[in-house]
């Protein structure tokens, strides 16, 4: 089969990483027969400096005309300034609202050969495997007002809020959906003891749940759900929450696998149920890292699990998903390991031996 992608490498390490992920989608493409026709674009920092603006009009409409996207990562020192009219994260935010991804998966999944990578104790960690749904195009993120101005007694500054009941069901659906496809059990997080958005969150997640009876719903504080994911990381499946705790909670989610470098995302267009492929952008969880940058050290698996969910939730394409997914076991297994996941007796390798390697044992 033929598909169209989108592929916007950005900033720091997302070009190099991307080059990764783009080898090892030619080598399932290869192996399977199909064909990845690639739209390259600017986003972030580098499209500021060569087009005025963190995502033009074109980038735009090329993405809504593929059929999924692939990021690296943006931003970067050059475009930090505070005072700065436009940032490059604008870009990435303007992107997820334009292209209505409104629902961001963020799997959490410990690689039992790299255990020994992370800080945490192995047997509080081994065995992990969760999923943060995160609420993508509302909340603090885009509420309005969203300002700073000067007052008599000094600057003020307010950002808002604020969610309607169908931008909760739908992200609540996506939570039940994948659910069903996994342990049945669903944890709502939410801060009902102190805000309004969450009491409605809370209230529409109970109805909802009357649709899906299969599956035990759970509601749990976002400050007590930051201590349980470090207590007992193994109590959690498939989360769900709104858009700025489900940023905290990720980073922290992330460290259970050691290494953000090894994490994948999907931001999708709709809510993923058996059968149906639905339009999304797939970058890993890192970001930029601009001190890595242009050194061959960056960890491409993050990018290379985001191709392979990509395959997974746009094309439909399962198998070959599961066959990238394979690969980085193989990979890892066979002792390889990037700069950040390094561990005494392992090889060592950059960025492209890695994305190498994986396309080798993919095939084709
Ligand atoms: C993420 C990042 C972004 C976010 C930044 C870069 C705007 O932290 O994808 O988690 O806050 O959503
Ligand atoms: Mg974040």
């Amino acid at each position: 089969m033929k598909f169209n992608l989108a592929v916007l490498p950005g900033d720091g390490i997302g070009p190099e990483v991307a080059a990764e992920g783009v080898k090892v989608l030619q080598a399932v493409g290869n192996k399977f027969k199909h064909t990845f026709n690639l739209h390259y674009r600017l986003i972030g920092g580098v499209a500021i400096d060569s087009e005025g603006t963190a995502l033009s009009a074109d980038t735009i409409k090329v993405c809504k005309k593929s059929d999924a996207v692939l990021l690296g990562a943006v931003g970067g020192p050059k475009w930090d300034d505070p005072k700065a009219k436009v940032r490059p994260e604008d870009g990435l935010l303007a992107i997820r609202k334009e292209l209505g991804l409104f629902a961001n998966l963020r799997p959490v999944k410990v690689f039992p050969m790299l255990v020994d990578a992370t800080n945490l104790k192995p047997d509080v960690i081994e065995g992990v495997d969760l999923i943060v749904v995160r609420e993508l195009t509302g909340g603090l993120y885009f509420g309005r007002p969203k300002r700073q101005w000067e007052t008599s007694r000094g600057r003020r500054a307010v950002d808002t809020m604020s969610y309607s009941e169908q931008e909760i069901e739908r992200i609540v659906r996506v939570g039940f959906e994948l659910a069903r496809t996994r342990r049945k059990k669903l944890i709502s997080v939410d801060k009902a003891n102190v805000l309004q958005t969450s009491r409605l969150w809370r209230q529409i997640a109970v109805e909802v749940s009357k649709y899906y009876p299969d599956i035990e719903l759970e509601h749990m504080l976002v400050d007590s759900c930051a201590m349980r994911l470090i207590q007992n990381p193994k109590y959690f499946d498939v989360v769900v929450t709104e858009n700025t705790f489900g940023d905290i909670l990720t980073d922290e989610a992330s460290m259970l696998a050691g290494s953000m470098g090894m994490l994948p995302s999907a931001s999708l267009a709709g809510v993923p149920k058996e059968g149906d492929n639905i339009f999304g952008m797939y970058e890993p969880i890192h970001g930029s890292a601009p001190r890595r940058a242009g050194m061959n050290m960056a960890n491409p698996i993050a990018t290379i699990l985001s191709t392979a969910m990509l395959l997974r939730y746009s094309l439909g394409l399962k198998r070959e998903a599961r066959t990238i997914e394979d690969a980085v076991d193989n990979v890892l297994q066979q002792g390889y390991r990037t700069y950040d996941v390094m561990s005494e007796g392992k090889t060592k390798v950059g960025t492209k031996e890695m994305g190498d390697l994986v396309a080798k044992e993919v095939g084709g």
